[in-house]
């Protein structure tokens, strides 16, 4: 689960340590990573499940591969990949640091690299299950917002000006533009990845009351709408 050290992404991964399930915080800070950890624990003392700091950082694609890696040296099976982590309106100028735009970055590029260096372990773990019977269930979740259908440019995304040098673009359209392109990651994701059994699912339009939405009052609590690729 990326971005589980706060937000919805702390949220969910509380539901699922309660679940008993083992469950990898990847963000950046690990102290912010053990803090979130113990809030977890303290919800779910009974768990059977497990919790654990990888670090990650979306805005890095060199990080990224040597986070993906670790995983893989440590693990056997992966049920479940949450990409959930974002940046909303950084200040103007923010880049990774490869130098692509920040929000194009952490919602699109990194994810999508972390996503395609699991594929083989999720692809064995969706094999395994099923062997025994199981549907399927080994999934990949990317986490897209409102915006993705508020935001995005009438007449389609300018694809040769994704990194803003030949036209700036207000921060609203550079958010929105990157969680549209969630969507279609997810998609692709998808058509990529179904023959091996992996599930890929956009969850789209939604607002919740969290850090990442703190400037806006008016933000209520909607169910997600759930889009269904795989
Ligand atoms: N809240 C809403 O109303 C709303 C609406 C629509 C969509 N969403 C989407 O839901 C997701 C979670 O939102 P939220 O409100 O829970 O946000 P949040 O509380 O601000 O949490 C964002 C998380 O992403 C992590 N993150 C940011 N940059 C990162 C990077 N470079 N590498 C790794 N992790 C990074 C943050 O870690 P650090 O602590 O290290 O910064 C944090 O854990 C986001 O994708 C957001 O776009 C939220």
């Amino acid at each position: 689960m990326t971005g589980s050290n706060t937000g919805v992404g702390k949220e969910l991964a509380c539901i699922l340590y309660g679940a008993n399930a083992s469950v990898y915080i990847a963000c950046r800070d690990e102290s912010k990573a053990k803090t979130a950890m113990e809030w977890i624990r303290h919800a779910h003392p009974k768990s059977t499940g497990a919790l654990s700091f990888l670090p990650l950082d979306l805005a890095d694609l060199e990080a990224v591969a040597r986070s993906a890696q670790s995983f893989l040296d440590k693990e056997s099976r992966l049920d479940a990949l949450i990409n959930n982590a974002g940046v909303m309106h950084p200040p103007p100028g923010s880049v990774t640091k490869q130098g692509h735009e920040l929000q194009l970055g952490v919602h699109n590029l990194g994810p999508v690299l972390l996503a395609e260096m699991l594929a083989p372990l999720l692809a064995k773990t969706a094999a395994a299950e099923k062997a025994v019977g199981q549907r399927a269930t080994v999934r990949v979740v990317w986490v897209a917002s409102l915006y993705a259908e508020m935001g995005s440019p009438d007449g389609g995304v300018d694809i040769n000006n994704l990194g803003y040098t030949k036209k700036d673009e207000s921060k609203y359209t550079k958010y929105s533009i990157s969680k549209a392109g969630v969507f279609y990651q997810g998609a692709e994701y998808a058509r990529r990845h179904r023959a091996e059994g992996i599930v890929s699912v956009v969850s789209g339009c939604y607002l919740m009351r969290f850090s990442l939405s703190h400037d806006y009052s008016w933000c209520v609590y909607c169910a997600p709408r759930k889009l269904t690729s795989g």
